[in-house]
C-alpha cells in the first residue's frame, strides 16, 4: 500500500468514529486528498426522516467546497465503513456518491480506496465504478 493511500484510509477510518448512524448502525467515514494537497473528511449523518440523512462521502466534499470553494478537485478518496460493533464491512461508495465523487474528479478519473471483504483495501478508479456518468451538455 503506497504511503498516501495508507494516510487516507487510515483518515476515512477514524473519521467513522464521528458518525450519526443510530438507525442502520452503518457508521461510514469518507476521506478526499484535494488537488492542493489538502485532506478533508466526513461521516454519514442519518436522520429519523431516514430519506434526509446524508452520506459521508457527501460530507466530505461539503468540507473540501467549503475550505477550496470553486477550485476544489478530488485527487484521490478512500471510504470505510463498520458495524455496531466496530467490525469493519465492505462498502464501495453508492451510486449518488459515484456520481458526486465524478462530479469534482481531478482530470475526469480518480483512485476511490474502500473496504473489501475481510478488510482488504481495494481501488479502484471512479470511472470503473461510473460508466457513461451523467454529465450536463455545457460541461462535456
Ligand atoms: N452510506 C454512506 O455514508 N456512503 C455510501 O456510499 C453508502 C451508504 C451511509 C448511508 C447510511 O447512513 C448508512 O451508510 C447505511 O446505508
Amino acid at each position: 500500500m503506497s504511503a498516501e493511500r495508507d494516510v487516507l484510509v487510515a483518515l476515512a477510518r477514524e473519521t467513522c468514529a464521528t458518525a450519526h448512524a443510530p438507525y442502520s448502525g452503518i457508521h461510514v467515514g469518507a476521506a478526499i486528498r484535494s488537488a492542493a494537497g489538502a485532506l478533508y473528511s466526513g461521516s454519514n449523518v442519518e436522520n429519523a426522516a431516514y430519506p434526509v440523512g446524508n452520506c459521508a462521502e457527501a460530507s466530505a466534499i461539503a468540507a473540501g467546497v467549503r475550505a477550496e470553494g470553486e477550485r476544489f478537485r478530488i485527487a484521490e478518496t478512500a471510504v470505510w465503513a463498520v458495524d455496531r460493533a466496530g467490525s469493519v464491512i465492505a462498502a464501495a461508495p453508492c451510486g449518488a456518491c459515484r456520481q458526486r465523487i465524478h462530479e469534482f474528479a481531478v482530470g475526469g478519473d480518480v483512485a476511490v480506496h474502500f473496504p473489501a471483504q475481510g478488510g482488504t483495501v481495494r481501488t479502484v478508479s471512479i470511472d470503473e465504478l461510473l460508466p457513461y456518468a451523467f454529465e450536463l451538455p455545457s460541461s462535456r
